[in-house]
């Protein structure tokens, strides 16, 4: 679905995307690594969106890249694991999120969710460990707060990395913690529907220099493109050329991505509060209009949550959640035609078909989530409302 938003909500963003064009400079430049200089002389607007995102989340490091899953990709190379380790992830999440297991050379491995949130269950996570097991992805879905603490116990417990995914979370915290900064590792979208967006963009950041260091090299082509202080290495006397240090994808966000994401940045409390008495608005309609089949979720007091849509319980078979990666076709190709990215078949025990996960069918089919975009009008917001409630 394309969130609506209106022409004239774009003016920060036109001023900053015409501030680019006119400097001629549309892409970041190689930084301060190793490679052409000849563009970088002055910082460029990536640059000072690395600095604003680092600074709103509170995390030392931060890199922003060409699309949500690129950084979720970053965020699962930056932990530093072993071609076929096992990253358990949820088994409610769009499939970006084990397809970037995948493509870090990892093997996704699912867990069960909660019924009535869709959010990973621990007690489901503690059934999927195996001794290969040595990650876990949160996605903290529709902005929800994801049960962080207790799995990131349990990591801690095991040994084990956490990568936040807060692609539906801008904002959200827990105890008063913005969540990403709870794991080792975290990543956003800046996918058009997000809470902010450049169209297409993401957002990788962590507290660790090693983990910023891999997803860095992974995310620009292996050149190291260091930032936020880090030592860049040495360029080999008389060596010639980029310096390529490792195997990485070229992800980088151009200037005219990171302009807008900027901009958008800056307005993102002015957007949460609108998300916010979007929300408001919805549930006051529910009570006006008195409408029995639809049912909050639980609360969650410890939590101000920043919704990306907002969820609620409709009765059995009304629901209407999209996003189970049902990947058996998808692994059944890869194992055929071109393997893996690391070069091993999918395991068999790794599998995802309708009925691998009772709950999240259970969940799916009771739950349903209205758009609460910044960018929607109430007129848009009550018509959306009558169609959901015309449909139960
Ligand atoms: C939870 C989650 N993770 C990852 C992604 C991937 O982001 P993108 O679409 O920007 O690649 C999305 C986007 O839809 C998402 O919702």
């Amino acid at each position: 679905m394309i969130e609506p938003t209106p022409g004239e909500f774009w003016q920060l963003e036109e001023a900053a995307l015409s501030d680019v064009l006119t400097s001629g400079r549309l892409w970041r430049g190689n930084g301060v690594g190793w490679g052409s200089r000849h563009d970088s002389a002055t910082e460029a607007v990536a640059d000072r969106f690395e600095d604003a995102f680092a600074d709103w989340i509170g995390l030392p490091y931060a890199h922003a890249v060409n699309s949500g899953t690129s950084a979720n990709e970053a965020a699962i190379v930056s932990l530093g694991l072993e071609p076929g380790d096992e990253v358990i992830c949820p088994a409610a999440c769009p499939a970006f999120v084990p397809f970037a297991v995948l493509a870090a050379g990892c093997v996704p491995v699912f867990a069960d969710v909660h019924p009535e949130t869709l959010l990973l269950d621990p007690d489901a996570v503690e059934r999927v460990v195996s001794d290969r097991t040595r990650a876990v992805v949160v996605v903290h879905l529709w902005g929800l707060p994801a049960p962080i603490l207790e799995i990131r116990a349990m990591a801690r417990r095991s040994g084990w990395k956490v990568v936040e995914d807060c692609a539906q979370a801008f904002g959200t915290r827990i105890n008063g913690q913005l969540v990403g900064t709870f794991g080792d590792a975290c990543c956003f979208s800046l996918q058009q529907s997000k809470h902010i967006t450049s169209g297409e963009g993401g957002v990788f950041a962590t507290r660790d220099p090693d983990a910023y260091a891999r997803a860095v090299l992974y995310s620009s082509a292996g050149v190291p493109n260091f930032r936020f202080g880090l030592p860049i290495p040495h360029k080999p006397p008389g060596s010639i050329g980029r310096g390529h240090l490792g195997f990485g994808h070229n992800h980088r966000i151009s200037e005219l991505q990171a302009a807008v994401a900027l901009s958008q940045l800056s307005r993102l409390d002015e957007f949460n509060r609108r998300r916010a008495e979007l929300v408001v608005l919805f549930e006051q309609a529910l009570v006006r209009r008195n409408v029995a089949s639809v049912r909050r979720l639980q609360d969650f007091p410890e939590a101000i949550v920043s919704y990306w849509r907002y969820p609620f319980l409709v009765p059995a078979g009304s629901g209407s959640f999209q996003e189970i990666p049902y990947l058996e076709p998808a692994f059944k190709q890869m194992n055929e035609k071109r393997r893996t990215p690391f070069g091993l078949p999918i395991p068999e025990y790794v599998s995802y078909s309708p009925g691998s996960f009772p709950q999240v069918e259970r969940g799916a089919a009771q739950i349903r989530a209205l758009s609460v975009h910044h960018g929607l009008t109430e007129s848009e917001l009550s018509a959306s409302i009558d169609t959901i409630l015309a449909d139960l």
